[in-house]
């Protein structure tokens, strides 16, 4: 969990490399929906594009959709979900019913100002889902994808007032979920305004004490 830009895809793609498991990013998710030009794709658009959260209800049945495929019976890596504590809620059904308990949350922690720098200097591959940044991470040929070639684009929603409207939903909705799990004594709290390999050292960290 963690704020616009905080880095949640970059330490997901990063935990994918020594674990295992299926990586379900909610806005990678919605993104790919509205690439395809689905029904739901076309219904969250236009919350995604003003940065506001596309409502509970479609976001709690694709996630639990998602949560009943096969590959997640090894367990899973939840990214930007839950986000609200209706989303919450609705999960801790989810979780019962399909055995695999939420077992660790990590909250990465940046300052506006570096989320700023972040989202404006990030640049995706629409294809393949690659995260770059002008500075922090460029690819090896600018504008194209070291991946798969592709070129690649700015989101949408990644300008300042956008981020603006996007923190506040965080703030609003988002860290009560973090306070939720809190309760349970499974978060950890990580600074995530150092470089990428200091943070994940620190995710490492947090994931080892697991079973
Ligand atoms: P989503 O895609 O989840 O966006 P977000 O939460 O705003 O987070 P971002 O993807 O912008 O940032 P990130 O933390 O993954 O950062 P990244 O690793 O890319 O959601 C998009 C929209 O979908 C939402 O606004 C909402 O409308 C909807 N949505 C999604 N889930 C929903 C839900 N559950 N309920 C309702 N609506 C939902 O890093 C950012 C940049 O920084 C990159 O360029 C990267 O290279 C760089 N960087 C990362 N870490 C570091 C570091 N340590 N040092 C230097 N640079 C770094």
């Amino acid at each position: 969990m963690g704020p616009a830009g905080a880095g949640k895809g970059t330490m997901s793609d990063l935990i994918l490399k020594e674990y295992d498991i299926p990586h379900i990013s909610t806005g990678d998710m919605l993104r790919d929906n509205v690439r395809n030009n689905t029904e739901l794709g076309n219904l969250a658009k236009s919350y995604m594009d003003a940065g506001n959260l596309v409502p509970d209800d479609v976001i709690i049945a694709m996630v639990e959709k998602r949560l009943q495929e096969d590959d997640c019976q090894k367990g899973y890596l939840l990214d930007g979900f839950p986000r609200t504590l209706v989303q919450a809620e609705a999960f801790e059904k989810i979780e019962n019913k399909i055995g695999k308990p939420v077992e660790c949350v990590i909250a990465l922690e940046v300052g506006f100002d570096t989320l700023v720098e972040r989202i404006t200097g990030r640049r995706i591959c629409p294809k393949c889902g690659a995260i770059y940044h002008i500075h922090n991470k460029p690819s090896k040929i600018e504008g194209i994808c070291d991946v798969c070639g592709s070129e690649l684009t700015q989101r949408k929603d990644d300008t300042v007032e956008q981020l603006t409207v996007r923190m506040d939903g965080y703030e609003k909705s988002t860290k009560p979920v973090i306070d939720f799990y809190d309760k349970r004594g499974i978060v950890s709290y990580i600074d995530a305004s150092q470089e990428t390999a200091a943070v994940f050292e620190k995710v490492k960290e947090a994931l080892s004490k697991l079973k």
